[in-house]
């Protein structure tokens, strides 16, 4: 009995160590994207990034459009957003609306007896915000999502309400007494991880720090709380699944703070965190007059967006693939004269016309302390550069940041930037800022 016991343990023993040497089949493969020697490398098992691969490929696009012929504003009574175009590009967006959000419901899943112009129904105002949210994230959030940009499928895959979706989260029941602290459970949302399982309306909808690291050298100087601590691991749990990749994507695990020692996505990352942000805030809260309770989660809050929302695994959503390029009408808020405008304006036939009517001036970023001296210059390549930017120099009236031009993506992870210059490394020496005054 002994014995046995005694190889029991043994082979559990083995089981463990199996399971943490991290022995999946087939073996996962490693796809380096930091410097080398930094282990800053993604890891992926080749049989369910397959799975993925076939869960995100796009739909075919819809024909073009015949050029010319009326405009929709002169032919209907009630187009506020996409009046400028044409009436046969109108009526093609209608039917790439209907496919991508409410293929099986058809036209009338926003439009009823009382006519097409009927704005009585609350999936049709919604839409209307949608196509507005989808034109802006598209012109000023190319820092994130580049000219890749989304189109009303990249959240919603043939769905009226995107699958992947947070609203505030009562949590599970407790024990009576004990006050419910929003943590030690292995949750989903990170990654099954024991950390607060609502690292999102902290972050994804409140704007507090995230952060971890003090700002000085001693630590009677870090003011970030334990909380806070749990929060920003928590979401960086959430960022790592949803975009299938390990926090050595973003981070030199030798300082994650560190924007030096950073890789490029992390900036792609952070402007992300600021999107998403301004999606909730600005797009879907303030829908939530109008969105009836059944759409709304426990505790009566709208469904809400995060990073998986629109990844759902794939470190870039749909591993890439360019939809936009087929829909120019989603691509920014339309000028006066339509698409028609915005091609001359490309081409500087004419002055650009006020497309960026609804931009908003980017929030400064979080300063990383201690990158704020000059001694600093030399190093910084453009796209490291960018979460130091000045609020103006980031407004989104500027052009895309010049990164490296990136290999076009077809299959998974690859190395998509050349690895930092050697000249970053050693990094900046350390720098002591003032303490920050006592609260
Ligand atoms: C996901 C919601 C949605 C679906 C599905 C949809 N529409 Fe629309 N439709 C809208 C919105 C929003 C507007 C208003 C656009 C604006 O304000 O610029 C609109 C406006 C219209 C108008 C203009 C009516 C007027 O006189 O103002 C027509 C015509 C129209 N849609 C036809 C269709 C047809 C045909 C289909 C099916 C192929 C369809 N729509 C499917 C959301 C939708
Ligand atoms: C960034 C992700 C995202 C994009 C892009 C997006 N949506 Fe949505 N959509 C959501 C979320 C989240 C909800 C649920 C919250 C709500 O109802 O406001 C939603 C809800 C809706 C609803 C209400 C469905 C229901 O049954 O309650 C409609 C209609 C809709 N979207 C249409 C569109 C259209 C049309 C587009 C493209 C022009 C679009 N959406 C683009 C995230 C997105
Ligand atoms: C997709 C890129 C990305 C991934 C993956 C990622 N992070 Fe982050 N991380 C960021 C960004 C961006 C910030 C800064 C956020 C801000 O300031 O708004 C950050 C901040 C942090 C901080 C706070 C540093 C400070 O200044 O105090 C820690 C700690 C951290 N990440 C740890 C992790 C861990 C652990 C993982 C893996 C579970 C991970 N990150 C995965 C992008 C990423
Ligand atoms: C509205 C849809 C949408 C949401 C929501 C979204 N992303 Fe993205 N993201 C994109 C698109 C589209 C791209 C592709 C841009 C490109 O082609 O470079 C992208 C690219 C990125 C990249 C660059 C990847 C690379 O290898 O270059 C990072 C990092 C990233 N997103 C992080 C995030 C994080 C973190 C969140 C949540 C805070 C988030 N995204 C939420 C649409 C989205």
């Amino acid at each position: 009995m002994k014995m046995l016991n005694g190889k029991a343990l043994a082979l559990a023993g083995v089981g463990i160590a199996t399971l943490l040497a991290g022995c999946e089949a087939p073996p996962p493969e490693v796809v380096q994207n930091g410097y080398r020697g930094l282990a800053m490398q993604t890891n992926y098992n080749t049989d369910r990034l397959q799975a993925s691969l076939d869960a995100n490929v796009p739909p075919e696009p819809i024909p073009a459009a015949a050029p010319g012929g009326p405009k929709a504003k002169d032919l209907y009574k009630n187009v506020q957003v996409l009046g400028e175009l044409t009436v046969a590009e109108f009526n093609r967006i209608m039917v790439a609306m209907t496919n991508w959000v409410a293929p099986e419901q058809g036209c009338y899943y926003c439009h009823v007896n009382e006519g097409f112009e009927y704005d009585g129904i609350y999936t049709k105002v919604v839409a209307r915000r949608m196509i507005q949210m989808t034109q802006t994230t598209n012109a000023n959030w190319q820092d994130h999502v580049a000219d890749t940009g989304v189109t009303c499928y990249t959240c919603h895959r043939g769905q009226p309400v995107p699958e992947y979706v947070w609203t505030s989260d009562p949590g599970p029941g407790q024990p009576s007494m004990i006050a419910p602290t929003g943590q030690n459970v292995a949750s989903k949302s990170v990654a099954y991880a024991s950390l607060p399982y609502d690292p999102f309306t902290p972050y994804l909808l409140q704007d507090n720090d995230i952060r971890v690291i003090g700002q000085t050298v001693l630590p009677q100087g870090n003011r970030s709380s334990i909380k806070q601590a749990e929060w920003t691991y928590g979401l960086m749990m959430h960022m790592s699944s949803s975009l299938g990749v390990n926090c050595t994507y973003c981070h030199n695990s030798r300082s994650f703070y560190s924007w030096d020692q950073s890789a490029p996505p992390r900036t792609a990352a952070w402007y992300a965190i600021r999107h998403v942000r301004e999606m909730n805030n600005d797009y879907v809260v303030p829908l939530s007059e109008i969105i009836p309770a059944s759409r709304k989660g426990p505790l009566g809050d709208v469904y809400k967006i995060y990073c998986t929302t629109c990844h759902q695994g794939a470190y870039k959503p749909l591993y890439g693939a360019k939809m936009l390029k087929d829909y120019p009408s989603l691509a920014q808020p339309l000028p006066e004269g339509g698409l028609e405008a915005v091609k001359a304006a490309k081409e500087g036939v004419v002055e650009a016309p006020s497309t960026q009517a609804k931009a908003e001036p980017m929030e400064a970023p979080a300063p990383a302390p201690a990158k704020a001296q000059p001694a600093q210059e030399a190093a910084a390549p453009p796209a490291e550069s960018a979460p130091e930017a000045e609020p103006a120099a980031a407004a989104p009236a500027q052009p895309a940041p010049a990164e490296p031009a990136a290999p076009a993506a077809s299959s998974g992870p690859q190395l998509r930037y050349p690895p930092p210059s050697m000249m970053q490394y050693p990094p900046a020496p350390l720098q002591y800022p003032p303490a920050p005054a006592p609260r």
